[in-house]
């Protein structure tokens, strides 16, 4: 009888532990992301995601996202889906985040828009 209660109480407080790990990994916002995943002929780029996502809408972005929960990688689709623009082009013009990133710098006039300032080393 006791033993009973034991296993029921430790496989409670066991599903109460999961359910708080998937929670956490859920709002989980990355504070700082390194981008280099098509990483080839340029220095990888250190992406200050925080800062961004605290002035920005999700969606600015993460623009396939339904909300704030469902923000996935980029490259779950650039790179793999021949419709969404290629993420190791040289081109300002067919890269995915130079259209994003650096023109939103240049039209704001604010944030990095020289190679090397991103691409740095
Ligand atoms: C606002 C930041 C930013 C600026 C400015 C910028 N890039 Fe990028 N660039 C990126 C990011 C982010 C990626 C994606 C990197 C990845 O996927 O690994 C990228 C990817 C690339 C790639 C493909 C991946 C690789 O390393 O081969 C090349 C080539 C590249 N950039 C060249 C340039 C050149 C040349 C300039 C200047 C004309 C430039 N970039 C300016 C952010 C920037
Ligand atoms: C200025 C653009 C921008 C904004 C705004 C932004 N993000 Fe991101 N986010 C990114 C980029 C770029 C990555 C790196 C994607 C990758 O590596 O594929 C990323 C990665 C993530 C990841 C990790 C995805 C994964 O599976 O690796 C999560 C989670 C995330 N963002 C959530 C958010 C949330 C929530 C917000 C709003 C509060 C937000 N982001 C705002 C650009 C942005
Ligand atoms: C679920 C798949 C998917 C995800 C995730 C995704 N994209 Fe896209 N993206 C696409 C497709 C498909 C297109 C082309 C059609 C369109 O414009 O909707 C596109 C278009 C774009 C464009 C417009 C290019 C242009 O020609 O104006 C930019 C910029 C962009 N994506 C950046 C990003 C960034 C940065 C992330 C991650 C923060 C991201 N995307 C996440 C599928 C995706
Ligand atoms: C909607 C506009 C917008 C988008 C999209 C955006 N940025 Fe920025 N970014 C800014 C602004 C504005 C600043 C300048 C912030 C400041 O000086 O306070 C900035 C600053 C930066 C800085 C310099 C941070 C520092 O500490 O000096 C880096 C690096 C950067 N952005 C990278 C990126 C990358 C990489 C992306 C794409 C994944 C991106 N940004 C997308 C607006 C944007």
């Amino acid at each position: 009888m006791k033993r009973q209660t034991v296993v029921i109480l430790t496989l409670f407080a066991m599903i109460i532990g999961m359910a708080a790990l998937v929670a956490v990994a859920h709002g989980d916002m990355p504070e700082v992301i390194t981008i280099d995943k098509a990483q080839a002929k340029k220095a990888p780029v250190v992406f200050p995601h925080k800062a961004h996502a605290d002035v920005n809408e999700c969606t600015v972005c993460h623009h396939t996202a339904k909300g704030k929960d469902d923000a996935q990688s980029c490259f779950e689709c650039h790179g793999k889906d021949p419709n969404a623009p290629d993420p190791s082009a040289m081109g300002a013009k067919e890269n995915p985040f130079h259209i994003l990133c650096r023109g939103c710098h240049q039209e704001q006039g604010k944030g990095p828009t020289k190679c090397n300032e991103c691409h740095k080393g």
